[in-house]
């Protein structure tokens, strides 16, 4: 008999519980052994616990070390912290993991298959910010501080370089911005090409790239990289960038990767302009269960649900509005449940 796998599961927020449910359904079909304990974060743990991170939620993952999440609303400006952020410093996730392939041809671009690392815990998103008053506007001026130490930079290039080796990925860029940041950007730089020059040499092609010059490379010939590693705030821009290049937000899957645990989640956020519509494309939090059946070395399974997504979306031509196509979560949901039943 198969292992049981407890598996925390948080549905999230606005389209969150619509492709929570499409991707429990596709996982129920191809008999994942995940035991799921539910759990509430983002507004719905506001709305049930009073708390964006409730106290049962931390536990749980504490105790499973692996989660499927769906997007969590984080107000902007004032409000509550991200709990995202917040998840990904409980457990220590240093490594956000997302990879961007092709798999509706036709779109922009073709034949895409690249992957970004992106460090998760350090820069500008440690969240040391604040205002400073001056005469009677008390946002006068923003200030926000930035941390990027070596051994977090360190982890984190060592788990994308691991990664290059592990997956035969011919070439790594470095991406950065230490032309102008010198000591923030500079240190990542810095230990990336130390790290590789004593232990990875000759094991992939390293290359360095300035952000702004990265993002325009990317527009006009991607194919020219294949797995780019930054620092936080440039690692969240280029994911979203080259899940642009894949068909959008709706196809681009993310793992959140630590000592402690893994959670997988979709790239995008809670959609609260469709949710509730049932129309959300729930392909890119597909992909993540994906990523997490292969984290839990279900590669098999990981196979067939890539390629029964494969053929739901090219062969049968059963798509989400996003994609061009007109059917519901729904609809698609079926259609992925029958192709992995008659596979
Ligand atoms: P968003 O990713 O939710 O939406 C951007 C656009 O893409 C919208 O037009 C939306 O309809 C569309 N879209 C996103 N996912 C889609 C899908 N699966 N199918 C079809 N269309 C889709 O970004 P937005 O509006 O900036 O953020 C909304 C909320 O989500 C915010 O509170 C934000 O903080 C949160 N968020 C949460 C994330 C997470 O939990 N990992 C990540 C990004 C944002």
């Amino acid at each position: 008999m198969t292992q049981r796998l407890p598996a925390t599961l948080i549905a999230g927020d606005g389209i969150g519980p619509e492709i929570v449910d499409a991707t429990l359904a596709a996982l129920e079909a191809l008999q994942a052994p995940f035991d799921w304990d539910h759990q509430a974060a983002g507004l719905a743990g506001v709305k049930a616990a009073g708390d964006p991170l409730p106290p049962a939620t931390l536990d749980s993952i504490r105790r499973t070390r692996l989660a499927l999440k769906g997007p969590l609303e984080t107000p902007s400006g004032g409000g509550y912290r991200s709990s995202n952020v917040r998840l990904r410093e409980a457990f220590q996730l240093y490594a956000n993991l997302r990879p961007a392939l092709t798999i509706v041809p036709g779109g922009r671009f073709d034949n895409i298959d690249l992957v970004v690392v992106r460090e998760n815990l350090e820069g500008l998103y440690i969240g040391h910010e604040h205002y400073v008053q001056i005469d009677d506007d008390p946002h006068a001026v923003a200030m926000a501080t930035g941390i990027n130490t070596r051994a977090g930079s360190r982890r984190l290039l060592e788990f994308a370089f691991q990664h290059a080796v592990a997956t035969g990925r011919k070439k790594v860029s470095i991406v950065h911005k230490a032309n102008i940041m010198k000591a923030l950007t500079g240190i990542f730089l810095e230990t990336g090409l130390e790290l590789y020059e004593r232990k990875y040499k000759g094991k992939f092609e390293l290359d360095t790239v300035i952000i702004d010059a990265c993002a325009m490379k990317l527009v006009l010939n991607p194919w020219q990289f294949d797995m780019l590693v930054t620092t936080n705030l440039f690692g969240d821009i280029l994911s979203d960038l080259v899940a642009g290049l894949v068909g959008g937000l709706g196809m681009a899957p993310g793992a959140n990767i630590g000592a402690d645990a893994a959670i997988f989640e979709a790239v995008h956020g809670s959609a609260p302009d469709i949710a509730g519509k049932g129309i959300a494309n729930p392909t890119a939090l597909l992909l993540a269960a994906a990523m997490m059946l292969d984290h839990v070395r279900l590669t098999e399974k990981a196979t067939q649900l890539r390629r029964a997504l494969h053929a739901t979306l090219n062969i049968d031509g059963v798509r989400t509005g996003d994609l061009g196509g007109s059917a519901s979560t729904m609809a698609f949901t079926q259609a992925l449940v029958s192709r992995i039943r008659n596979a």
